[in-house]
């Protein structure tokens, strides 16, 4: 069975208190999604927590970065090792993390090859075809293991999603860049009132979800409304 995922972006949002307060209320529904894999992805300072909390459930858990380098003497990073067993997947390459710090297409490639040497799955955001392609050159190896995420920045944070036949046709040409059957996510604006649209496109294999993700009434009201028709692909 391959379920569609729908992956939880918290960015730099939440104390401690609030992650558990999150947890508290959406455990019991979480749970409950039968036809998806939910993936929460929360700060790294909350991680610990978050794992403790969500233990026993099928709640699957995330990082929203790595460090490029393995252990050693670089101040502030946190290491693919230090999160294997922690997390079953990270985000690699969030658009904000190339806008804001500066990431390129090598740095990325680079994370995502530390991410499955540590068996955690990356998922490498791309806004376009042209990083596919770079992304696709530094890889190498990694191109066989990653799943993509097709993030355009119009649609990040402002409630103007790119339509879901247009997120599947990137979904196709992202595939056809790789040259493999690879599963690819849409994020940007997914809400509760179009996840199903999204979810329901052949070529689409989940969602990254932020703002939506944040209370979590909206986040379990989002995942549930995929309970009510199946969605295994
Ligand atoms: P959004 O963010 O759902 O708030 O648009 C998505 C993302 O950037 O991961």
């Amino acid at each position: 069975m391959n379920k569609p995922l729908i992956v939880a972006n918290w960015k730099a949002n939440k104390t401690i208190k609030e992650a558990s307060e999150w947890v508290r209320t959406a455990r019991t529904n979480l749970e409950e999604a039968t036809e998806v894999e939910v993936v929460v992805c929360p700060s790294h300072v909350c991680l610990p927590l978050v794992f403790s909390l969500l233990g026993g459930t099928s709640v699957k858990l995330g990082a929203q970065n790595l460090s490029i380098y393995e252990k050693g003497a670089y101040t502030g990073e946190d290491t693919a090792e230090m999160l294997e067993g922690l997390v079953t997947y990270v985000i690699i390459g969030h658009s904000e993390r190339r806008r804001f710090f500066g990431e390129m297409d090598q740095t990325v490639a680079e994370k995502t090859a530390k991410a499955l040497k540590y068996k955690i799955t990356p998922l490498v955001c791309v806004e376009s075809l042209e990083q596919v392609e770079k992304f696709k050159i530094f890889a190498k190896d990694s191109l066989d293991k990653a799943i993509f995420v097709y993030e355009p920045t119009f649609a990040i944070g402002t409630g103007q999603p790119d339509t879901p036949e247009n997120a599947a046709e990137m979904a196709r040409k992202i595939r056809q860049v790789v040259d493999r059957e690879t599963k690819v996510l849409y994020g940007g604006s997914v809400a509760r009132d179009n996840v199903v649209d999204f979810l329901f496109q052949a070529d689409l294999g989940g969602v990254l979800v932020g703002t939506a993700s944040l209370d979590p009434q909206e986040f379990c009201g989002l995942v549930s409304s995929t309970n009510y028709r199946p969605m295994v692909k």
